[in-house]
């Protein structure tokens, strides 16, 4: 459990360390100047409404630095999170011993050199804070000396000291893995470990394809690898290899066999006096073994190692996630159930499995898992013990289907079907609708969506945000405060939604907080991201500039004079803010 709060702390916090270094990399003129009516005076915005309003806690701005920042509930921070349960199976806190021995170090003076000097070079693009990184660390070191004495070499460059090599190929987050062919690069895009690395280099730097001559290497590769295909084929040259070999260039993740040998034909569960060329696919689980039987030909045999490699069902843990997630497959069925119920439904679901192989992945998620299967039912709004069984499209598209009805294999099925048809209608979560919503600050929530955000009759400003986040906290009274002044306009509406707990096709966030501006008479858009400083004033002009209803703010009465409101302390304030705040930037001229 802590070791997965952990975890989770640091993915987010590289991940938020990564959003704050990209602009600093990619820096554009901002040019936001908002023309404003010459007679408008708007220092009354600025005024301090008592101190305890005023003053952030600024505790809470040190998210960025701040690993053991307070993380309340598991059932928040994986919101936006769910790709991040796919890597690492270390702590990454404790940092292990790793013998790196055989990576080579690269720097900005030596690099062009290196990878001209060698045909197949990896590279590795890393921050040492980054958590990722760490725990690839010694999965890439492995796959190094493993790899020693072929004609490839594993590099890696630390990104935050060779700022210009990252830039020049693109490094966008941490780590990135490119492979070098001649001096020609392209991502690698395979499983964060060792056997995944070491399978894939040896398809692009080798035959493809290996001979299996002797039941001791037979025996050894069986007890050894958890996925091959074997060729039993007539000769081991000519066309029957080469279609083998072409079709094992198209598959990265399964090592190809072939063999003439009839006692290692047995071995891997053919009949040795089968009809040749036969294939076997072998793989350590409940579906142990798939026969062949299409044309001998390298589409054919490519697609049928795609359509088998899989197992049928996939449990959920941290070791089984990235063969989810970094799939070919995207769209998923996944069976949420209670470990002492799992025994009744997981048969049906299996069975169901076979009518779908190459085209979902079926995922078995534990939910009395504290570790795993309770943080991915939290996310996927999913609670009790089930059984429920949910299609999800994917992270990229992160639609969500409900399966209702007896969970028996007919039913299955037909969801499936109806799923790859795209005839379900997507299931959003939601909390209860407040009951009462008068405050400055409307309360959005997935089921009032459509009536606050979507009104078309009325600009509105959201903050999509997390309970558990500091900038959000520290955005608050500025964002009540604003709220407050501009109550009176009727056409303007300033919302938030708790985007942990709710969502809306329409709401999509990219991190907490995102703040969406849906103006008036023009709601089938895509809303605007607010990106201004987090500032009173600095909200206001945004809204002045883009509302479509326009609005003039009345002056409070009793609002102090301008000396008052602008006196050193309001200034400092306000400025501490906007420095503070992660899209400084914009200066109040006011
Ligand atoms: C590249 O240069 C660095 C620093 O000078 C050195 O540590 C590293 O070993 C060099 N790598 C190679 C492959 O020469
Ligand atoms: C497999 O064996 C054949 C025949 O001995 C040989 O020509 C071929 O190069 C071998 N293939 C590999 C990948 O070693
Ligand atoms: C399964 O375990 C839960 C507690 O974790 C319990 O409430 C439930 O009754 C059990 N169900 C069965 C069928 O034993
Ligand atoms: C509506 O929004 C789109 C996209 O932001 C914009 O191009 C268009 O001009 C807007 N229309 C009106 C009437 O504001």
């Amino acid at each position: 459990m802590a070791s997965f709060r952990f975890f989770i702390v640091i993915s987010l916090v590289s991940l938020i360390l990564i959003s704050t270094l990209t602009p600093s990399i990619s820096k554009t003129a901002k040019s936001d100047d908002v023309e404003l009516d010459d007679d408008e005076d708007l220092r009354f915005l600025e005024e301090t409404e008592g101190k305890k309003d005023a003053a952030p806690s600024h505790s809470h701005f040190n998210e960025e630095d701040d690993g053991d920042d307070e993380y309340p509930d598991l059932d928040d921070e994986e919101f936006g999170n769910y790709h991040d349960f796919d890597d690492s199976d270390s702590d990454p806190y404790k940092e292990p011993e790793i013998d790196d021995k055989d990576v080579v170090v690269l720097k900005e003076g030596n690099f062009s050199d290196f990878i001209e000097k060698n045909k197949f070079v990896m590279v590795e693009f890393y921050a040492p804070w980054c958590g990722h990184c760490q725990a690839l660390a010694p999965e890439y070191a492995a796959a190094a000396t493993e790899l020693k004495g072929e004609e490839v070499v594993l590099a890696k460059v630390d990104a935050t000291e060779e700022n210009e090599l990252a830039q020049e190929y693109d490094v966008q987050g941490f780590p990135t893995v490119y492979f070098f062919v001649d001096g020609e690069h392209k991502p690698y895009p395979g499983a964060r470990n060792k056997e995944a690395i070491v399978t894939w280099i040896k398809k692009k730097i080798g035959p493809g394809i290996s001979n299996i001559t002797t039941i001791d290497e037979a025996e050894r590769i069986l007890t050894s690898e958890s996925k091959v295909a074997l060729g039993y084929l007539n000769s081991l040259v000519g066309p029957e290899s080469e279609e083998i070999a072409a079709a094992s260039r198209l598959q990265d993740d399964v090592s190809f066999y072939q063999t003439v040998n009839p006692d290692v034909a047995k071995l891997f569960h053919l009949d040795p006096q089968v009809k040749r060329p036969a294939l076997v696919l072998v793989k350590m689980e409940a579906e142990k073994i798939n026969y062949f039987d299409g044309r001998f030909v390298k589409t054919a045999i490519s697609e049928f190692v795609f359509s088998n490699k899989l197992p049928l069902i996939t449990i959920f843990t941290r070791e089984s996630a990235p063969s989810i997630f970094e799939s070919d497959i995207k769209k998923q069925i996944l069976m949420f159930a209670a470990s002492n119920i799992s025994e009744k439904y997981l048969p049906s679901f299996q069975e169901a499995a076979k009518s779908f192989k190459g085209k979902l992945i079926f995922v078995y998620v534990q939910v009395d898992n504290e570790d795993f299967g309770r943080p991915v039912a939290d996310y996927f709004g999913v609670s009790g013990d089930g059984p429920k069984l949910l299609a999800y499209t994917g992270n990229d598209d992160a639609r969500k289907f409900v399966f209702d009805g007896e969970v028996t294999v007919d039913k299955i099925k037909a969801f499936g079907e109806d799923f790859l048809e795209d005839r379900l209608k997507p299931f959003y979560k939601s909390e209860p609708i407040p009951e009462t919503n008068n405050g400055d600050v409307k309360v959005v929530v997935g089921n009032n969506f459509d009536e606050i955000v979507l009104d078309e009759s009325k600009d509105v400003l959201l903050e999509i945000y997390a309970p558990w986040c500091g900038h959000c906290q520290a955005l608050e009274p500025t964002y009540n405060k604003l709220a407050k002044h501009l109550r009176g306009i009727d056409s303007l509406v300033i919302a938030k939604m708790d985007g942990t707990t709710n969502e809306h096709p329409r709401a999509k966030s990219d991190g907490f907080p995102t703040i969406l501006f849906f103006p008036a008479g023009n709601k089938s858009f895509d809303p605007i991201t607010v990106d201004t400083d987090r500032t009173v004033v600095a909200f206001y002009k945004f809204l002045k500039k883009h509302a479509s209803i326009p609005f003039k703010l009345q002056k409070p009465v009793s609002a102090p004079k301008a000396e008052a409101a602008s006196t050193p302390e309001t200034k400092v304030e306000e400025s501490k803010e906007s420095d503070k705040s992660s899209n400084g930037g914009l200066k109040d001229e006011l």
